[in-house]
């Protein structure tokens, strides 16, 4: 697989919905803390926050350069003022058929990257405690983690998950 790893632009949105699609579709995103199809509304909240690339609310994309088809996305968001605008917290998928393969690492390690260069001081992320290759994944990139939010995700068989708050100091 030839990948490229770079920050996502106004262009990529459609491409981004139709990741999210195709992987929600297949019962992929089981763990995400959404769980909506994206339509047209999110189609258009993308594309005006790649255009506008603002200091907390960047996001990352891999692409697999042979298709051209976004096989991975990972998210920013913070406060844009206040005592807790150096805190920015991260979501991450990967594509389903490129699971396992170092994708989601390759990403969070760029974003972690891009976070510290925006002068952010915390990185954060929450994930279901039974989302094994999630918590593998934050774990690999160096989170810890510093609490666990008793039933702070819902199912969709309606039962809760417990999530781990994670957290990293960049340095
Ligand atoms: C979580 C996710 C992004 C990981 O992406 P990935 O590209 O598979 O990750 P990598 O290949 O870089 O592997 C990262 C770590 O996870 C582990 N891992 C990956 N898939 C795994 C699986 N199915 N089961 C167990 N561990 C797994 C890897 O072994 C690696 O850990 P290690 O080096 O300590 O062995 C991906 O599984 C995903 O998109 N899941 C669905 C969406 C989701 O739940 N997002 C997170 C919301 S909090």
């Amino acid at each position: 697989m030839s990948l490229v790893v770079r920050k996502a632009r106004k262009d990529d949105a459609v491409r981004v919905v139709e990741f999210w699609n195709r992987n929600f579709a297949a019962g992929h995103m089981k763990y995400t803390g959404t769980n909506w199809r994206r339509d047209s509304s999110d189609l258009k909240q993308f594309r005006e926050r790649y255009a506008a690339d603002k200091r907390g609310a960047f996001t990352f994309l891999a692409i697999d350069k042979s298709t051209s088809n976004v096989i991975g996305v990972c998210s920013a968001r913070s406060n844009e003022r206040g005592r807790l605008s150096h805190r920015v917290d991260l979501g991450w998928w990967v594509d389903m058929e490129y699971g396992g393969r170092g994708v989601g690492t390759k990403l969070l390690l760029r974003a972690l990257l891009e976070a510290k260069r925006r002068g952010f001081k915390k990185a954060e992320a929450e994930a279901a405690v039974i989302n094994t290759s999630s918590v593998r994944l934050a774990k690999k990139c160096g989170f810890k983690v510093e609490g666990r939010l008793k039933a702070g995700m819902a199912l969709d068989n309606g039962r809760y998950s417990d999530t781990y708050i994670f957290g990293k100091v960049l340095r």
